[in-house]
């Protein structure tokens, strides 16, 4: 397969030049740095294209007098090289207007904000004068006004209360390291299209592509995502006959032959079946205790309660109404584990 042949512009560091290099150094990456360009001499940057051998040049825009003068120098070197996309990472000069017209969804850019809040520079200081609880940064097809066009990807962080511009900086950053290379990927892959100046991207689950770490946003400790209940079983299969056949679950997967392991799940509620020779529950107990295995919230517990009285489900406790107001029912599962089903009266 042809790899997209791409040009990177930087004028300082080239973080994220280096990020796209390591991502294009993978073999089935559908891109390659063919030409990294800068507007200085000194941008420390160049230093990562020559280490991984490739192409650099200089304009310098001093050199020219005037910006249509510099773009066209820009556009000849791209033209030379033979260039299909343009990536413009920590490029501080601003392109005109022509330029970006004839390299129109050809063009991208990051920046160190969720646009369309704050463009342009300090873009960090002034999120922490906002107050912003949310900071992050977008990578976006260029327009001739500055930090603004359709959006391809975007990266959030936490803004967290001892922040300064420094630390907010560098969380930042390491999810533009991200997200930069996530979009030329996309954008590789032919997935990424403009439609009414909106982005749209082809195939599954396409939204969540392009936007990453939304689950970290709110925390800044790791956050519990589920719990998953396991039963102890005598017999899958028996059990998994059980589950499917009277109370509607599926089964997720399943393990060994003879099975050892298997999961069933109905909607958000996840059951895992493991295998034992001999019970380990005392039943008579577990039964005259209501010792549960497993409390499972549901959205409408009479509802479940006539479809399972329906399916013949044998019941350990029958639908009642419990003295703090919610309404629960409890089945016995064959291996007798006792399963409480609640849901608000
Ligand atoms: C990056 O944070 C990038 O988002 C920003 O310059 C930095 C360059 O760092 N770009 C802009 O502010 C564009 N308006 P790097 O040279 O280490 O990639």
């Amino acid at each position: 397969m042809a790899r997209l042949k791409v040009a990177v512009l930087i004028s300082g560091r080239g973080s994220n030049l280096a990020a796209l290099i390591d991502a294009c150094a993978t073999p089935e990456f559908p891109a390659e740095i063919a030409l990294v360009l800068s507007n200085r001499a000194d941008a420390a940057g160049l230093a990562h294209a020559t280490r991984a051998a490739i192409p650099t040049c200089v304009i310098a825009h001093r050199d020219f007098a005037s910006r249509a003068a510099f773009d066209a120098a820009l556009d000849g070197a791209l033209a030379r090289a033979g260039i299909e996309l343009v990536c413009l990472a920590g490029f501080m000069r601003l392109l005109g207007d022509a330029f970006v017209t004839r390299w129109r969804d050809r063009l991208v850019n990051i920046h160190p904000s969720l646009l369309p809040a704050f463009p342009g520079l300090d873009t960090h200081a002034r999120a922490l004068a906002a107050g912003v609880r949310v900071a992050g940064c977008t990578v976006h097809f260029v327009r001739p006004t500055m930090d603004e066009g359709p959006i391809i990807v975007q990266a959030a962080v936490p803004v967290l209360p001892d922040d300064d511009t420094d630390r907010l900086a560098a969380r930042v950053l390491a999810v533009e390291h991200r997200a930069y290379p996530l979009a030329l990927r996309l954008i590789a892959e032919g997935r990424v299209r403009v439609e009414d100046e909106r982005v749209a991207i082809a195939g599954a689950a396409a939204g969540a592509t392009a936007l990453l770490n939304p689950s970290g946003i709110a925390a800044s400790r790791a956050s519990l995502t589920a719990a998953e209940p396991q039963l102890f079983v005598t017999d899958i299969t028996a059990s998994c006959d059980f589950f499917t056949g009277k109370l509607g679950f599926g089964v997720a997967f399943r393990y060994g032959d003879p099975p050892f392991y298997a999961q069933v799940h109905r909607d958000g509620a996840r059951l895992n079946l493991r295998h034992v020779d001999t019970p380990v529950v005392d039943h008579a107990r577990a039964r005259q205790e209501d010792l549960l295995s497993a409390a499972i919230p549901v959205d409408d517990v009479a509802r479940l309660f006539q479809e399972f009285q329906a399916a013949g489900v044998p019941f350990h406790q029958p639908l009642r109404t419990e003295p703090w107001g919610a309404r629960t029912f409890i089945v016995a599962d064959p291996d007798g584990n006792l399963l409480l089903f609640a849901g608000a009266a």
